[in-house]
């Protein structure tokens, strides 16, 4: 029988507790917390994130600031945005959602956010520092799914993790995480060989791919832990993971819905995130 780890309810916990600190932060600073959210363009899923991002930080008590971007906004006019907000003492965090429109230089413009202020966690400093397993800020998907692990007491050490997908934003700093907590991690992506036996070894499997219903019962251990980053649409136009749900979960000990899994937890940690920004600096 598998259980399913509920990431609404972690979330919600977690956002709980990341108010308290908030209102703390605030009764001894006599400042509150700032972060920018910065959207170019019209993608209807980003739009939908931002939403939910501005309405958490209401929930939390951090003060938001959003910036609406058309999609032709010319590279130079998000660098000057994103550099007066380095230097805003308001903001604590900048998060610059993605993906950008193609004309943009997205590298460039990320590289603008100063490390103490990246609540993404996506700059080379804190990158670095995760590989070395030194205290930053942490990419906020991985970050939540590390926090899903904890709450069911799901230990790593000596586990064969997977991580399918070799994103800057999850599949990496997901495989350093893993690591740092003693899993013997392998990270898979679209030119890995015999995907479909090393998914199959694993313990614990995080699908973070793209592709709906992508990872199907044959590559899944029985009691392995199975994370699904996906947020994508079936045949049908329902919303969908990266993981053949229905057919999967019997096998596994623990497994995350879409929706109601990962999602929440990144929202949450970017509240976290924000909150570390401010008590740092
Ligand atoms: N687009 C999809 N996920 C993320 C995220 O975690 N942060 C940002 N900035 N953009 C995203």
């Amino acid at each position: 029988m598998y259980k399913l780890i509920d990431g609404k309810k972690l979330a919600q916990e977690i956002r709980a507790e990341v108010k308290q600190k908030v209102a703390e932060y605030s009764r001894n600073s006599g400042r509150e917390i700032g972060l920018a959210v910065v959207l170019v363009g019209e993608d209807p899923a980003s739009k939908v994130y931002v939403r939910n991002k501005i309405k958490a930080c209401e929930e939390v008590g951090i003060k938001s600031f959003a910036y609406y971007l058309d999609k032709d906004t010319a590279q130079a006019r998000v660098e000057e945005l994103i550099r007066s907000l380095s230097v805003d003492n308001k903001i604590d965090g900048i998060l610059v959602q993605l993906p950008l429109p193609p004309h943009l230089d997205e590298k460039k413009i990320l590289e603008i956010i100063p490390d103490k202020k990246d609540v993404d966690g996506f700059s080379a400093s804190n990158t670095g520092k995760l590989s070395k397993n030194e205290p930053c800020l942490v990419a906020c998907t991985p970050n939540g799914i590390m926090k899903m692990f904890e709450s069911e007491n799901i230990s790593l050490t000596g586990k064969n993790a997977v991580v399918i997908g070799r994103s800057n934003i999850v599949g990496k700093p997901m495989a350093m995480l893993l690591t740092n907590a003693n899993a013997t991690v392998t990270l898979c992506h679209s030119k890995t060989a015999n995907l479909k036996e090393v998914c199959a070894r694993a313990d614990v499997l995080v699908a973070a791919i793209g592709k709906p219903k992508f990872v199907t019962a044959d590559m899944v251990k029985e009691g392995a832990v199975v994370i699904d980053v996906g947020m994508d649409r079936d045949e049908n136009g329902k919303l969908c993971g990266d993981v053949d749900f229905e057919n999967v979960k019997e096998k596994c000990s623990y497994i995350t819905p879409v929706p109601g899994g990962v999602g929440p937890m990144t929202i949450a940690m970017l509240m976290y995130n924000t909150y570390l920004s401010a008590a740092r600096s």
